[in-house]
């Protein structure tokens, strides 16, 4: 009710950023790209958890948290033996960013809307890392999901997205530096 609301509503876009979710499509690009054996977690992964039922479906070994931890992300520990592969709350990316900043050991493939390539909070944490990262971009403008049905939304989402990769500290990326997707 609270979701069907706030979408009816339109409150400011990072809110209902929060809460789109992941269409197949921008799924299977990055999952594409990523080597098939390598271990996902999905910590923002929504009441029907959709993403993470795709990534299983695509035979993939993914995670939602650690054993025992909370849902709640940021109570949870990290998981540096997992690539974090998410699309986070639009809304929060900030605290994730500085979360990474904290945890460098952790790599993470993020959903992000491209802007976020423009902000002192990135370049602080790939200085801090002493590392470059890769961007999967979408041709297109992506169509979300309205999270109570997981039914494409009519409109495209307003602003540009990509699939920023953060390797860990000292690290390399997985995915290609910079390549475009469909979806
Ligand atoms: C943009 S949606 C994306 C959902 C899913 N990751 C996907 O790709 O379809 C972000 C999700 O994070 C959830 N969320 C927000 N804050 C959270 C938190 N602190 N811990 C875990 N999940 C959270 C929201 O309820 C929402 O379902």
């Amino acid at each position: 009710m609270y979701t069907k609301n706030l979408l009816k509503t339109g409150e400011a876009h990072a809110r209902t950023g929060d809460l789109y979710e992941t269409p197949p499509g921008a799924l299977d690009a990055v999952l594409e790209r990523l080597p098939p054996a390598a271990p996902l977690w999905e910590p923002f992964p929504g009441e029907a958890r959709r993403s993470t039922q795709h990534m299983r479906a695509r035979g993939r070994d993914v995670v939602n948290k650690a054993e025992g931890a909370s849902d709640d992300f940021w109570e949870q520990p990290p998981l540096p033996e997992r690539v974090m592969l998410t699309n986070p709350p639009f809304s929060q990316k900030v605290r994730l960013f500085r979360w990474l900043q904290e945890h460098p050991a952790q790599r993470a493939v993020l959903l992000i809307p491209v802007e976020a390539l423009q902000t002192a909070y990135l370049d602080a944490l790939l200085t801090a890392r002493g590392v470059r990262p890769a961007l999967l971009y979408f041709t297109r403008r992506l169509k979300f999901l309205e999270p109570d049905t997981g039914e494409p939304l009519r409109r495209p989402f307003p602003y540009g997205v990509g699939w920023l990769e953060i390797p860990p500290a000292g690290g390399e990326p997985l995915l290609p530096a910079l390549s475009p997707a469909t979806a």
